[in-house]
């Protein structure tokens, strides 16, 4: 079960949600909801001063300079109130994302284990990254024009409306061409722009490729291969994105077409109504002028609907998430320093065969044990049902003979592939101890022989962005870590590290300093670290195998012996 994905919640859900945050800041929404409103209202006051002014002018009475005033005076109403209302909903929508931002995040550091193993990484990543990049860029960019122009259209079709029934229902007429345009378009649409995206990618990715690798290229005389792909992948590229604009123009013509019929029967229907009287001609231009002023809004709701529909996809991708249930942290309430651990008939599986078979061991108080197996064995597996990172399938984990509620409070990991905090060296350290002072941040980084983190500065920017580390100096902070949270069991999953090395070495060291005074299994792939151990376990495919001391196993002359025969004549 390894694909899993994190759940994705409905629109249903996401809306209470945005609702939920929303009423939190009663005031704020109905301000901003009344300005948007007022906003899309005064914008019908042009088309009909303008009708009464055609009345006027028909009637042949009074002077067009109020008209003109009126005019003039709406054009700024309608200015400023837009200008108003598009930075409250700005500033409320980034409220609610920020709101939302901050618990999806929270939700995901707080995932257990358990759930992290199972779902996809890359999901997770993409959930915090890409969903909330692509919601925030609707609420900036797109949220405000999409709410004014679907109130602009809901409040022009009303004063249609209440103009005249029946040149509102002239108008209605292009509403079918409308919905006929967009469903001749959304299908076609996404599957473009997907391709024109993925030929970008690919244009790009070649030409990069061969300007990184100039050198070589020069080298090899291969220019002209290179710059064949670039400009087939440059040509495939154009023709799709030409492709796409054609589609763009062929949907404005749809709409343009239902504008036309719609305007058309608004315009046949008024003459006959003049004719026979029944409004004026003033009426049929305020009509035609309302529903003129419909094709803005509306083409930039069906142009902007592949969006709106995936910033929908994205926040219910979001609230998903959010919606995880809370777990509560990890009591920190710790059991005796140095207890004994027990392993009894730890099984697990991930999905397929048993990964652990019945494994069955003891550590005793304060004794250091090191694991040793072939690659696959199941080493890292057991190390994390130990750590309390990974719940197995069958079997339990007891300290001082009792279950724990939460093992990760008593047991530090220093997994296999340590991670280098984007941060402060300090912040790094910290990670599990956020109170720690500088001092003991210190004392932690000395105590495991990273004097050379001191002397870079407890400041120093590290991880992605900052100072490069090597991989044993990652670990040593790994161990840093381990220290600083003195947790009574250390499990140590160590780094395959070329033997022999100043490295390796200098690691064992640390790694010795830092598991000192704690019952500790450490999982070897240097052996000369299982030969220093209080005892050392061979796990194969799944089995303990052998036990004992270095030297009792190596007496004894099965495994273990061949191994380290093997391991000491490579010197
Ligand atoms: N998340 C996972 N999903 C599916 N299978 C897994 C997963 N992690 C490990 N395995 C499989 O479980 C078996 C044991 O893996 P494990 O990582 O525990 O071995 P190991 O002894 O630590 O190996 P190494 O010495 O290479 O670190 C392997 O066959 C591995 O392919
Ligand atoms: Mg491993």
């Amino acid at each position: 079960m390894s694909d899993q994905l994190l759940p994705v919640s409905t629109g249903r859900r996401a809306g209470r949600v945005v609702w939920d945050v929303l009423r939190t800041r009663p005031v704020a929404t109905a301000v901003t909801l009344l300005s948007a409103v007022a906003a899309a209202a005064s914008g019908l006051v042009a088309p009909a001063v303008l009708g009464r002014l055609v009345d006027a002018v028909d009637r042949q009475e009074g002077s067009i300079g109020p008209f003109l005033v009126a005019l003039l005076a709406a054009a700024l109403l309608t200015a400023v109130l837009t200008g108003v209302s598009v930075v409250l909903m700005a500033r409320l929508g980034e409220t609610v994302l920020a709101r939302l931002r901050e618990r999806v995040v929270d939700r995901a550091l707080h995932l257990p284990s358990a759930t992290l193993d199972r779902v996809r990484g890359g999901d997770l990543l993409s959930r915090v990254a890409d969903d909330v990049a692509k919601v925030a860029e609707a609420v900036t960019s797109g949220l405000p024009q999409v709410v004014g122009a679907g109130l602009t259209v809901l409040l022009t079709l009303l004063g249609l409306g209440a103009l005249d029934w029946r040149l509102a229902l002239a108008g209605l007429v292009a509403l079918p061409l409308y919905v006929a345009a967009l469903r001749w378009y959304l299908p076609r649409s996404g599957p473009r722009y997907a391709a024109e995206r993925v030929a970008m990618g690919e244009r790009s990715q070649a030409l990069v490729s061969s300007v990184q690798g100039a050198d070589t290229v020069h080298a090899y005389a291969d220019e002209a291969r290179h710059r064949a792909v670039v400009d087939d992948r440059s040509a495939r590229s154009l023709s799709i994105t030409l492709d796409v604009f054609r589609l763009y123009t062929d949907f404005g013509w749809r709409t343009n077409r239902a504008e036309y019929v719609g305007l058309a029967a608004v315009l046949a229907v008024g003459f006959v109504l003049v004719r026979a009287d029944t409004v004026t001609v003033g009426a049929v231009t305020t009509a035609a002028l309302l529903f003129h002023r419909l094709f803005g809004p509306l083409g930039l709701l069906l142009f902007t609907f592949d969006d709106i529909q995936s910033a929908g996809a994205s926040l219910v991708r979001m609230v998903g998430v959010a919606d995880l249930p809370d777990v509560p942290p990890a009591a920190r309430a710790r059991s005796t320093t140095r207890p004994a651990v027990e392993l009894r008939g730890i099984r697990h599986s991930y999905g397929g065969p048993a990964v652990l078979d019945d494994v069955d061991l003891v550590l005793a108080p304060g004794e250091h044990t090191a694991l040793v197996g072939a690659s696959g064995a199941g080493k890292t597996t057991l190390a994390g049902v130990l750590a309390g990172a990974l719940e197995p399938s069958a079997g339990r984990v007891l300290l001082d003979g009792a279950p724990v509620e939460d093992l990760r409070a008593h047991v530090g990991l220093v997994s296999q592939e340590v991670h280098v905090f984007a941060g402060t060296l300090a912040d790094d350290v910290r990670l599990a101890c956020p109170d720690a002072t500088d001092a003991e941040v210190t004392a932690a980084l000395e105590t495991v022989g990273a004097g050379w983190a001191v002397a870079m500065g407890l400041g120093t920017l590290v991880g992605e962005g900052g100072r490069e580390l090597t991989a044993p100096q990652a670990q040593q902070l790994a161990l840093a870590r381990l220290v600083l949270a003195d947790p009574p069991v250390a499990v140590l999953d160590e780094a395959t590290a070329e033997a022999g090395s100043a490295g390796a070495r200098d690691l064992e060291e640390s790694a010795d300093a830092a598991v000192r005074g704690r019952t500790t299994l450490v999982v070897a792939h240097r052996l000369s670290q299982a030969a220093r151990a209080d005892r050392v376990v061979v796990l194969a495919a799944g089995r303990v195998v052998e036990q004992g001391t270095h030297d009792e196993l190596v007496a004894a002359g099965g495994g273990y012996a061949r191994l380290w025969a093997a391991w000491s004549a490579r010197g």
